[in-house]
């Protein structure tokens, strides 16, 4: 709808500014042809403004270009005071350059250039006037430059039109603020809605637990109490890891990103995350494959951050598998590149999700992945560590086939 509007404001103001450029160039023309015939009627001897066949004797044979038929011959210079005296009545300023016709030599002799009112002597006569056989005598009249002339008497409308311009760009950028700002709100209000969800299922179970635990009939079977405490000590990390990437990210947002860069073995972190994703899920422990191939699994990293990038992807893989997660994670050396990619079999996403998911707070509104709960951060997190050490991220995916993501880092 605004759109429309605006097309619809800026077509308006754009047959306006035509309207009024033909208006001025209507009364331009009307100027013109009556100085002219005033010049006529002071060099004709009849004082008329028509020829003996009833003629009309000032024509305009191009927007430019105004011819006018006389009765007897006329020099340049006499033609030329005429002009400028009647041109500067009529108030028109603009250059203009005068040919009389040579009946005898049957051509256009060329009189002076007039640039503001004076004769113009670096001017060139305007080649290609065209001669015509029209009567025995007559002059033109061109005005190389009416159409500007023209343009700046409007100066006024064109100015009011681009302010006006302005205006309907300001209000654009507006809307587009507005539809920004309404985004940014509906991706808050998910994002608290994820938020008390993750955090209400670890704190009932802790309280139904240590509930458990106060009965009376507990304290025999230490058994039991063990692993209630077990139960209660998991959800007190799983909500730790909670606020610890929440505070993660606030962290890297106020652009306090401080890398302690060092020489790592990146093999040695990725294995290290492969395995605490399996502790952490209890899956199958060969639910990965490692293919390292880069020549040397040394790499300038922060070691901490470099983790938390593997795990992150390594994460979604098995998040957004479709059953038992299959994952191969490759390292390559490539161009001075230390490239890792970590492919899953998993739902995989069509590639406008694909464009967003680095997005602060986005997740694929899928019903596949409903119940899987997270932030929609890990990736946004991801994607700003890897540019923090100079790298590139990139994603690969096909819906039901699974993602590839590629993450390149300067080595
Ligand atoms: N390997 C993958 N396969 C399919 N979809 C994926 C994959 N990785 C990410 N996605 C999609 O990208 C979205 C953003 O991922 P991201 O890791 O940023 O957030 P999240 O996993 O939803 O939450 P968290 O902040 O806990 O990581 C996910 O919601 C998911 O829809
Ligand atoms: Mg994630």
């Amino acid at each position: 709808m605004a759109a429309f509007l605006v097309v619809s404001i800026t077509f308006c103001q754009f047959l306006f500014l035509k309207k009024a450029f033909e208006f001025q160039e209507k009364t331009s023309d009307h100027n013109i042809q009556k100085a002219l015939s005033r010049v006529l009627r002071e060099i004709n001897t009849n004082g008329q403004n028509w020829d003996q066949q009833g003629n009309k004797s000032v024509n305009q044979l191009s927007p430019k270009y105004f011819v006018v038929n006389i009765d007897h011959k006329i020099s340049s210079d006499q033609l030329k005071s005429l002009l400028k005296k009647e041109f500067s009545n009529m108030d028109i300023n603009g250059e203009f350059q005068f040919a009389v016709y040579d009946k005898k030599e049957k051509k256009l002799l060329f009189g002076d250039y007039i640039s503001h009112g004076k004769p113009d002597k670096k001017a060139k006569p305007v080649a290609g006037l065209p001669v015509y056989d029209y009567n025995d005598y007559y002059f033109c009249v061109y005005f190389p430059f009416k159409n500007q002339n023209i343009l700046a008497d409007m100066g006024m409308w064109i100015i009011l039109s681009g302010l006006l311009f302005i205006a309907v760009l300001f209000f654009i950028y507006t809307i587009y603020i507005l539809l920004k700002q309404k985004r940014l709100s509906e991706i808050q209000k998910d994002f608290i809605n994820n938020m008390t969800h993750e955090f209400q299922t670890p704190i009932s179970t802790i309280s139904i637990s240590s509930e458990a635990l106060k009965d009376s009939k507990m304290i025999d079977s230490k058994e039991r109490i063990i692993n209630y405490a077990t139960i209660i000590q998991e959800e007190a990390l799983r909500l730790q890891k909670q606020v610890d990437t929440i505070l993660q990210v606030a962290r890297v947002d106020q652009h306090s990103i401080k890398l302690n860069k060092e020489k790592i073995d990146a093999h040695y972190h990725i294995r290290k995350a492969v395995e605490k994703i399996q502790m952490q899920t209890g899956i199958n422990p060969n639910y990965c494959v490692l293919n390292f191939q880069a020549e040397s699994p040394y790499l300038l990293a922060d070691p901490i951050h470099f983790f938390n990038i593997i795990y992150n992807i390594l994460e979604n893989a098995i998040k957004y598998s479709k059953d038992l997660p299959e994952v191969i994670i490759t390292t390559s050396t490539l161009k001075n590149n230390f490239n890792i990619s970590i492919s899953d079999k998993g739902v995989g996403m069509n590639p406008k999700e694909a464009r967003l998911i680095f997005k602060k707070f986005y997740r694929v509104p899928s019903k596949k992945i409903k119940n899987i709960k997270g932030f929609g951060i890990g990736l946004y997190y991801v994607r700003l560590m890897t540019k923090a050490h100079g790298g590139k991220i990139y994603v690969e995916t096909k819906v039901d086939i699974g993602s590839t993501f590629t993450v390149c880092l300067p080595n």
